[in-house]
């Protein structure tokens, strides 16, 4: 019927808007199902990874509400702006079926019996002819093994057993298109053909690649590969390697000799020649490989396709000296050739099947060890989370490969935390904070490596803020900075999530080298935090950008991640045995929580800002004070939220919002944030429940998006960019897992060589034992010298720091520049004098007082200007005006490639401009007040654009659906890369 109703209105009748809210109307009366011709399990979920290795191998099958069957709908790229056409069918006895992706020529459609997911393998049961398949994705999960992992290739293996116990003859066919590596699908792309005795080997790329460019989130320097593994058997006598044929050509032509002559259907192992995009209609290429198993009762062994997107060098990154550096994957260390790469993993298939069922089953019980459902959900975020990084290692002099500097690099898909727009930068800070827990609990190291180019180019003198960056820049695959200097309004939430995370890396690894390479620029962190965080100003959470109340003063989620930050710094103190730091750290941490208490807490939740019960909150960055054993925050704020969050969770059925007002708007790993710290079983799994059902509600078919809406149970957009679509932020799902891994004691003198550590640089025990009594004399001292010693000890400690040789002259260079901050919490608090830090006379009324003036004074260098800059809703353009057509539903299909990152260096006049801009901020003492800023005005608008935009969303949705329906209808003629239909006639 909705079907039917879809077709008439498209294809007779003016596309109008009365028509489409008739549409909403069919669709919102019948209600969202799960499949009902196979079984999904564990759950129906928003759709199925079938290959997630890296940014540019990220290709999923869409599921959700009556979910299409594997041979329904196109096989997307994560974004879903992409069909990939990846393409697979059998032959059973002379007649053809499709097993997967959309093209028919005449083909049956095998029957899907069953479809299961697992950590890393996506699989699925289908019959055809009496005979029935088992059809699995696997994207291997290798967290301690980075050659491994660092390979960008999946599997694709069958097997095959009769129904009905007799012989029937058996061909396996799959191929794939080049949209994979193409993106702007008209460019033309150029293939080769490797075929030996053990494998064949099809390869296809751009005949025009550009390094390091991106477009439609498909990388224009890559070599796509899909290969095979010959199957030699012996039972049939066969000659191993008569059984597979391959064929580079149109796809009619390929497919088509399967479908022609069935039986004898060999592809000829062939090319054609003419190079050309990948869509040409009829003449569409496709990269095809076939097995012919003769006649047989089962399989004896799985045929075994491999599917790579293959980039080398992967990342450019910013060295500290201001030049580029081209970074390469981490496999070219053991694996130099190209070609070696996709046998390589063809040979590997058998270990690599067992290690993934043992890596599925281990988590699965430490997951179920919970419960059942949170096992499900580990389950379904594994790959999404492991699937957006790449593991990096630079040349080194000798021509080899310089396997002690292992940087990681993760593309922030989904653009949640910082970005918005669509952007999707390099390890977002904020993005990076919500999934760390799968890092430390999956192997700590990727953290480390992860937070090591950050830390290192803020040491840099290229770094100008006072404050955490960002991200390391604005685009990937480009590590580059471009924009990093830029004043920006997370400075709370990404300075103090900088410091926590360097912690929990420490604490879960045992590896002290990054405190040690960067103790000055986590203490001026610290510093910044104590100066800035209790009443935070100006300042953003990264999830919130979205809301309109993203940036209202004294939020106090934010001032308590900050305040847990400071005393983060403290333990990094500690470590490093800068005792003094230790306790001055540790006495700011501790009167801020006492502020924080006071003016936060109300009788039954956390005020969502201080002293306003009007609007409770999920206080997720509770989190960091229970996974770093900080015992900050008193228990009994611990148990308040419990009873808080068991209350509320009735109130919507998906979860407990950010903020109550507007409470549009909550992301999966902050409610496993908030799970993590109830003090009960009961209301933990209350609140995992409720991200089930999420999941599992069919509502979405977008892949596993971490922003939703927490009463309807929808993704935060269905189509595009900035939805947490793919996001690898749900790797905080692993939350609870990660509070089992921070007890390690942190070692800054015996640093573990090889691919552990980091970085390579070492400090001898000599300079630790220099360090600590430096500090022992610089605590002494200070209490009788006060601020003449405390400098003299820091140039005491960067006389130490020059010996060992573990900081750059530039690094030192620019610690010397800053200036020296207040210290801490007393000026402000006390209205200016230089009070010591311990000195305890802060009260309500000081923070009242600091509140409504002091708080100008210290507001964030530049806040003012990113503010109405970069929360300028990007949404408000997609208004609905009189000439709305449907066409404008397909904006993100269509819009125009994004522009090339910036490239070139980072120059020194524009940086010294923005100092000199910043300066003039700082000294500007007209900031406006709080309420101004946020005002109601500006809020009424955002929301106003909000509901808009999810109105947008789900006409998209819908339109998005009839266009698949009707395209079903439509089976015959080519409908590759059809352009959205138009319907403004
Ligand atoms: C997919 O397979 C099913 C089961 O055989 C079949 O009913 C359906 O028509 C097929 N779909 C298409 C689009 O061919
Ligand atoms: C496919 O085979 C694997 C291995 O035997 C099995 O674990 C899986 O359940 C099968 N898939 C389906 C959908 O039954």
């Amino acid at each position: 019927m909705q079907r039917m109703l879809a077709d008439v209105l498209l294809c007779r009748y003016r596309f109008s808007f009365p028509a489409l809210l008739l549409l909403i109307l069919v669709d919102v009366i019948s209600a969202q199902t799960g499949p009902t011709r196979w079984t999904a399990s564990p759950f129906n979920s928003p759709a199925l990874p079938l290959a997630v290795r890296s940014p540019y191998l990220n290709v999923w099958l869409p599921q959700g509400n009556n979910p299409p069957q594997a041979n329904e709908t196109d096989n997307r790229l994560w974004d879903y702006n992409l069909p990939i056409q990846w393409y697979a069918s059998v032959v059973v006895d002379a007649v053809e079926y499709r097993l997967l992706s959309l093209w028919a020529q005449g083909e049956q459609g095998a029957v899907q019996k069953a479809v299961e997911f697992t950590a890393t393998r996506t699989s699925f049961l289908m019959e055809a002819g009496g005979v029935e398949f088992n059809v699995t994705f696997l994207s291997p999960i290798e967290p301690n093994d980075f050659s491994r992992q660092s390979l960008p290739f999946s599997y694709l293996y069958m097997t095959a057993r009769a129904t009905d116990g007799q012989q029937h003859r058996v061909r396996m066919y799959s191929d794939i298109e080049g949209n994979i590596a193409a993106g702007d699908t008209s460019q033309v792309i150029q293939w080769d053909a490797d075929d030996t005795d053990d494998y064949v080997v099809l390869s296809t790329q751009l005949r025009n690649q550009k390094p390091f460019v991106e477009t439609r989130n498909i990388a224009q320097d890559a070599t796509v590969y899909y290969s095979f593994k010959k199957v030699s058997y012996e039972s049939l006598n066969s000659i191993k390697g008569f059984t597979a044929s391959w064929r580079i050509s149109g796809f009619n032509s390929a497919r088509g000799l399967l479908f022609s002559q069935p039986v004898n259907g060999n592809l000829g192992n062939t090319q054609e020649t003419n190079f050309r995009a990948p869509s040409s209609g009829n003449d569409t290429p496709v990269l095809g490989i076939s097995i012919d198993w003769g006649n047989i009762t089962s399989t004896s062994e799985a045929a075994v396709w491999s599917f790579g997107v293959y980039r080398n060098p992967s990342m450019q990154y910013l060295m500290s000296d201001g030049s580029f550096q081209q970074r390469s994957p981490y496999f070219m260390s053991t694996i130099t050739k190209p070609l070696d790469a996709p046998k390589f993993v063809l040979d590997d298939f058998p270990r690599a099947l067992a290690a993934a069922i043992d890596f599925d089953t281990k988590l699965r019980a430490e997951g179920t060890a919970v419960s059942s459902k949170y096992a499900d959900l580990l389950a379904l975020t594994a790959r999404q989370v492991m699937g957006a990084m790449d593991i990096t290692i630079p040349p080194a002099k000798d021509g080899a490969w310089d396997i002690k500097d292992v940087k990681i690099f993760m593309k922030n898909l989904g653009s949640v935390g910082s970005d918005n727009g669509g952007q999707a930068s390099v390890n977002n800070v904020g993005t990076l904070y919500a999934a760390f827990p799968a890092f430390l609990y999956l192997n700590p190291d990727i953290g480390g490596y992860l937070l090591a180019p950050l830390l290192e180019f803020q040491e840099s003198k290229t770094y100008t803020l006072p404050y955490a960056a960002k991200d390391m820049g604005s685009g990937f695959p480009n590590a580059i900075g471009d924009g990093s200097n830029d004043p920006h309004t997370f400075g709370i939430d990404d300075t103090a999530g900088m410091l926590i995370m360097t912690l929990a890396y420490a604490m879960a690894s045992g590896n002290g080298t990054l405190i040690a390479n960067h103790y000055g620029l986590l203490r001026r962190w610290g510093e910044w935090l104590g100066n800035n965080t209790v009443t935070p100003f100006h300042q953003s959470s990264g999830d919130f950008s979205i809301s309109a109340d993203s940036s209202t003063a004294n939020q106090t989620n934010l001032a308590l991640k900050g305040i847990i930050g400071i005393a983060a710094m403290s333990k990094i103190a500690d470590a490093a045995g800068e005792t003094s730091d230790r306790d001055r750290f540790n006495a700011t941490a501790h009167t801020a929580i006492d502020l924080w208490q006071k003016e936060a807490v109300s009788s039954s939740s956390v005020n969502f800002v201080y002293g306003s019960s009007d609007n409770s909150a999920l206080i997720y960055n509770l989190y960091a004070d229970k996974l770093l054993k900080l015992n900050l925050v008193p228990d009994s704020v611990y148990t308040l939220l419990t009873s808080f969050y068991q209350s509320s969770a009735g109130s919507m059925k998906y979860g407990i919002p950010l903020s109550s007002q507007p409470s549009q708007n909550t992301s999966t790993n902050w409610m496993m944030f908030a799970a993590s710290t109830t003090t009960n079983n009961a209301t933990r799994d209350v609140l995992i429940s409720q991200v089930y059902e999420y999941a599992s509600s069919s509502l979405n078919n977008a892949p596993f998006s971490s922003l939703y809406n927490p009463s309807t149970g929808v993704g935060s957009s269905s189509q595009g960019t900035g939805s947490g679509r793919a996001s690898p932020a749900q790797g905080g799902l692993f939350a609870l897992l990660a509070l089992g891994t921070t007890s390690k004691s942190i070692n800054l003198t015996s640093v573990s060589s090889g691919s552990s550590s980091p970085t390579s640089s070492k400090i001898s025990p000599g300079v630790i034992a220099g360090v600590v009594i430096a500090a022992i004399a610089a605590l002494a001292c200070s209490i009788v010298l006060g601020i003449i010693i405390f400098r003299r000890h820091r140039h005491r400690r960067e006389e130490l720091q020059r010996e060992s040789g573990r900081r750059t002259p530039q690094g030192i260079l620019a610690e010397a520049q800053t200036v020296e901050p207040n210290w801490l919490l007393s000026q402000p608090l006390t209205g200016g004098t230089n009070n010591a830090p311990n000195s305890n006379t802060n009260s309500a009324s000081n923070l009242v007082a600091y509140r409504d003036n002091a708080n100008y004074r210290h507001a964030p260098p530049g806040t003012q200007t990113s503010m109405s800059m970069s929360h300028a809703p990007s949404s408000s353009s997609r208004s609905l005006s009189a000439d709305w057509t449907a066409d404008s539903l397909f904006t993100d299909a269509t819009a125009p490639p994004p522009p090339p990152p910036r490239t070139g260096r980072l120059d020194s006049k524009s940086a010294r401009i923005d100092a000199e801009h910043r300066d003039a901020e700082y000294s500007a003492t007209e900031f406006s007040s709080p309420t101004q800023t946020s005002g109601s005005g500006g809020t009424r608008g955002r929301l106003g654009s909000l509901q808009l935009q999810q109105e947008l969303d789900s006409l998209r949705r819908d339109v998005e659906r009839m266009r698949q329906e009707r395209s079903l209808l439509a089976l015959s003629g080519d409908h590759h890369d059809v352009p959205p239909p138009s319907y403004s006639g």
